[in-house]
């Protein structure tokens, strides 16, 4: 099933309630989280006491959070405690991940894990079998607006490869620069959760959602 994840990294926080309920109500079903550390990632986002506020605004909605944060798992009883779906971690940001992937699936959120662009897929062969979700990082992470590395559809399709390979059955999500002109591509290719901040947000939310979901669904 392919599934749409608004990144509230580039939502307007002067009107950030009635952006995650437009988002929402036009039929997104996760908001993206974007947790940053500025130690993993050059830029500081937002932590727990935005993520509760999130949780208020949209109860019903299905928390994908993205921890872009050197070991991750510092946070999790914090973050998960506020009630979130997904956990993704990078492989990068720590020395214990299969230990960390446990520890997010024994606080009753899905584990998953994400690599950054210079991160080959084979680096993830550990932990496949552990994950509810992979997401690729199609650009450097730490800010939204960029433009989507080419050479992402080739770890796209190595990945798609692997998992029929293995027999498992993973989501396989993208996160970064992804727009209505490469979303059709993307999603060929074998991707079924799509994050989009910059096009989603930036402008007219409501539109701009249902653009995607009538593409995607
Ligand atoms: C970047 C974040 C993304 C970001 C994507 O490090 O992980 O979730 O918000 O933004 P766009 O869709 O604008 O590339
Ligand atoms: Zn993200």
């Amino acid at each position: 099933m392919n599934l749409l994840a608004p990144s509230m990294l580039s939502i307007d926080f002067g009107h950030m309630e009635d952006e995650l309920r437009t988002a929402i109500n036009a039929g997104a079903d996760y908001i993206h989280v974007d947790v940053m550390d500025g130690m993993f990632v050059p830029n500081i986002s937002f932590g727990p006491p935005v993520i509760k506020y999130v949780k208020k605004a949209v109860p019903d909605a299905k928390l994908d959070v993205h921890m872009m944060v050197q070991d991750p798992v510092r946070y999790l009883d914090k973050i998960a405690s506020i009630g979130i779906y997904n956990m993704t971690i990078h492989l990068e940001a720590t020395d214990h991940i299969k230990e960390d992937l446990e520890a997010i699936k024994a606080a009753g959120v899905r584990p998953c894990v994400s690599i950054s662009p210079d991160t080959p897929v084979s680096a993830l062969d550990d932990v496949l079998d552990m994950v509810d979700m992979v997401l690729l990082m199609s650009v450097y992470p730490g800010f939204g607006g960029q433009s989507f590395i080419e050479s992402t559809f080739d770890k796209i399709k190595e990945l798609v490869a692997k998992r029929e390979a293995r027999g498992l059955n993973f989501d396989i999500e993208i996160d970064g620069g992804v727009t209505l002109d490469n979303l059709q591509r993307v999603l060929d290719a074998g991707v079924n959760v799509i994050v989009a901040g910059s096009a989603i947000f930036g402008a007219e939310t409501e539109k701009n959602t249902k653009e995607f979901l009538r593409i995607m669904k």
